[in-house]
């Protein structure tokens, strides 16, 4: 392998060492047939390193395995983790495509940038997702059932306990094959407003794809599901008053008069790649669409009215989802006057982007990226 550093856009070379012993085709294949999310792994990973000074190198292609960190790893302490999440798709031609990976590159870069980490290039970020779509194509179901979920990311290695960036890093990708992340169908999902939690603050990480983000939301997540509720939606820091995300998904309302709302990108939301794709779809099927606030009370008032037709939640692992009752502990309201299972525009919206990234609809802002 090459072993020179790989911070410019120079082609970069991965040295591929295939797992020993990959999982026989009949066990991947029962795995692969009915995933669920995030539980079927497949052989390979990815794993490249950044040393400081020396900047990045050995980017490999290895047998997934457990691997070992220093108990001083400022990971452990201090929490500098970034991450990503994107899909790679069964093709009608039983080839593998992508769906806007250079955005996650962006993203991850940005991510990197707002945790003090080494931002990797964006060249390499695409370059490693192809290469274990490649080694590991066997793990991509059938788009029926499902596609290959892609989740890079990056932790901070140095061993010291000093508080200060990290000057090692190791970036990685992992893959799993899923199907869809709710279980169950025909209804939308029911969502519970946090009352005590806040997700992100001005000039907080929001917009980053930061585990800590995460880690701050899964109170509010427990409760939710203690509520009987799937994911929990949070409000502003400063009033308590307007929506802002869902823990995993960013969020759409669909009025009477066909319009559609989703609430501003002002740093303490994450910039959703599903939401900027909505978004452009939208617009070019002639739908007005609004980057705007939204109060749960305007919420509660507009669907009570009719004003408020759908509600759906949106984002690589929900795809679109319906939103269907709004819970708290006062009580709860049906999400949109369509009721409690979606409408047309949410379904019209579905389709329009599932076909585009299966391939099976013509593709006119070139989002869709062939692997093989
Ligand atoms: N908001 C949060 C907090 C998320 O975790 C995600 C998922 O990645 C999204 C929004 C949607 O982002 P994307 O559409 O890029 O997957
Ligand atoms: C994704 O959609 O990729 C996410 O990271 C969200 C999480 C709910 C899986």
């Amino acid at each position: 392998m090459e072993d020179k550093p790989m911070d410019g856009h120079q082609s970069t070379r991965f040295d591929v060492v295939p797992h020993p012993a990959p999982t026989a085709a009949d066990a991947r294949a029962a795995m692969v047939a009915n995933p669920g999310f995030g539980r079927v792994f497949t052989d390979h990973m990815v794993v490249i390193n950044y040393t400081e000074g020396r900047g990045w190198h050995s980017a490999r292609v290895e047998a997934r395995k457990p691997f070992l960190i220093d108990p001083a790893s400022a990971v452990l302490h201090y929490a500098q983790e970034i991450f990503e999440g994107l899909k790679a798709y069964r093709t009608p031609s039983g080839g593998a495509a992508m769906f806007r990976p250079e955005a996650n590159a962006r993203r991850f870069h940005n991510s990197a940038e707002r945790m003090a980490m080494a931002p990797l290039p964006e060249s390499l970020f695409l370059e490693s997702v192809r290469q274990l779509v490649q080694v590991d194509r066997d793990w991509i179901p059938s788009a029926d059932v499902g596609t290959l979920y892609l989740r890079p990311f990056m932790i901070a290695s140095e061993t010291f306990l000093g508080v200060k960036p990290s000057a090692e890093y190791m970036y990685m990708v992992i893959a799993s094959s899923v199907g869809s992340y709710f279980k169950g169908g025909g209804d939308g999902v029911t969502v519970w407003v946090s009352q005590h939690d806040t997700r992100a603050a001005s000039g907080g990480t929001g917009a980053a794809k930061c585990g800590g983000n995460y880690a701050a939301s899964l109170r509010a997540q427990a409760e939710a599901v203690r509520n009987g509720c799937d994911q929990v939606v949070f409000l502003d820091a400063v009033e308590r008053r307007r929506v802002e995300e869902l823990g995993g998904m960013n969020v759409f309302f669909v009025f009477q008069d066909g319009s559609l709302l989703t609430p501003p990108l002002d740093g303490t939301i994450l910039p959703g790649i599903t939401r900027d794709s909505i978004i452009k779809l939208a617009r070019d099927a002639g739908i007005a669409v609004r980057e705007g606030q939204y109060t749960l009370d305007e919420w509660r008032a507009d669907a009570a009215s009719g004003k408020l037709q759908e509600v759906f939640a949106c984002g690589t692992a929900a795809v679109i989802t319906p939103i269907g009752r709004i819970r708290n502990p006062e009580g709860e309201f049906v999400a949109g006057a369509a009721g409690t299972a979606g409408g047309p525009v949410t379904q019209r919206l579905r389709k329009t982007l599932v076909d585009i990234q299966q391939g099976k609809a013509a593709d006119p802002h070139g989002w869709v990226h062939t692997v093989f």
